[in-house]
């Protein structure tokens, strides 16, 4: 993939250059903001095939994130549950429920229920869950309260002044490992001094060179 990418990110870095020089020579700063990427999809919550609820399951039941998201500390990709996850309960919860058809019919043919992606980074971007998870960010700071959502929606433009304003001050959403999947977990103090403390321990620097992000 990075063969066919940096051909078309050289182009782009270029442009990118070329735009930098003509605005800071031009109108300055304020046009240079506008430039950047911003704002892709704040608010976008596709129609799902099956009427499923991280309010009901992880918020009123309580179910962890990893429970269904097992390999979001372990890999680049957070992954959507198997059907065989939620007939771990469904074979007998709600067995006979219309609304459940869809994951039945999935469970006997093998068929993967087709479930729309929410958030999704253009293919040029390198992004990995577990380097952010196991550094201590929680879910919560890029996904919102997703535990008190009925039909998740993106709530984070997911641009690229989005992604360096964290990594340029990391420390107000950092916090012990154990935590990442509390998303109502509050420190004692303050949250950014405890994560400028776990930032030294741990020798957390995120990304800020455009190789980090583009590779
Ligand atoms: C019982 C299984 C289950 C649990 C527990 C669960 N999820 Fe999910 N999650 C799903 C399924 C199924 C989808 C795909 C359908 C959808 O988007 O609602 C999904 C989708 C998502 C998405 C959108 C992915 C995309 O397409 O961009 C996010 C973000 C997410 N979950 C975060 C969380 C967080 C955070 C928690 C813990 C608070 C959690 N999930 C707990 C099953 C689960
Ligand atoms: C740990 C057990 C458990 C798992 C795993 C689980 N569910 Fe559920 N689910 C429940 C319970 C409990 C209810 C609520 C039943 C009630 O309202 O009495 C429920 C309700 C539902 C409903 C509403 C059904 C209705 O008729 O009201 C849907 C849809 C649903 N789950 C989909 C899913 C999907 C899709 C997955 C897998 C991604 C999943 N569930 C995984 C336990 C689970
Ligand atoms: C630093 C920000 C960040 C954190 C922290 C984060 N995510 Fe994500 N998540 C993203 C982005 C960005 C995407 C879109 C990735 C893409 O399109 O390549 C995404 C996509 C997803 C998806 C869709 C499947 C996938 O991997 O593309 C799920 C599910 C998900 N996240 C769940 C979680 C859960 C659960 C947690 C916490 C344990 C979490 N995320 C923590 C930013 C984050
Ligand atoms: C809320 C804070 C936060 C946000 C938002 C965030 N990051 Fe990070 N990022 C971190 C932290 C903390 C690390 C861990 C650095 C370390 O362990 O040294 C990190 C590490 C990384 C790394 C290095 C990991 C590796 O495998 O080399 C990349 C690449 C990265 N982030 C890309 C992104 C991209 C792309 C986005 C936006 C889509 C993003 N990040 C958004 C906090 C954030
Ligand atoms: C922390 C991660 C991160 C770093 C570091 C980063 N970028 Fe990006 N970049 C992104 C993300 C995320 C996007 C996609 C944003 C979007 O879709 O709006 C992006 C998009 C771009 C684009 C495409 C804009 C477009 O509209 O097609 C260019 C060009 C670019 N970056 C250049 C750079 C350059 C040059 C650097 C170094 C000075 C850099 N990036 C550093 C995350 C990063």
């Amino acid at each position: 993939m990075s063969a066919i990418f940096s051909k078309q990110f050289d182009t782009k870095l270029r442009l990118a250059a070329a735009a930098v020089v003509l605005v800071l020579g031009a109108a300055g700063a304020v046009l240079g903001y506008l430039l950047l990427p911003q704002q892709v999809d704040t608010g976008y919550v596709p129609v799902q095939p099956v009427a499923y609820s991280h309010k009901l399951h992880a918020g009123n039941l309580g179910l962890d994130c990893t429970y269904c998201h097992y390999t979001v500390d372990k890999s680049r990709f957070a992954a959507v549950p198997a059907t065989e996850t939620c007939m771990n309960c469904h074979v007998r919860v709600k067995e006979k429920s219309p609304q459940l058809q869809k994951v039945r019919d999935s469970y006997a043919t093998g068929q993967p229920i087709p479930w729309v992606k929410v958030h999704r980074l253009p293919d040029y971007v390198y992004f990995n869950h577990q380097a952010h998870v196991t550094a201590g960010v929680s879910c919560v700071s890029c996904h919102g309260r997703v535990d008190q959502m009925k039909e998740v929606m993106q709530v984070q433009p997911l641009s690229m002044a989005w992604c360096l304003d964290c990594h340029r001050n990391p420390a107000p959403n950092v916090r012990p490992v154990e935590y990442v999947t509390k998303l109502d977990w509050k420190p004692e103090g303050d949250p950014a001094e405890l994560g400028a403390r776990l930032i030294k321990t741990k020798g957390i620097k995120p990304p800020e060179n455009c190789s980090g992000c583009h590779r």
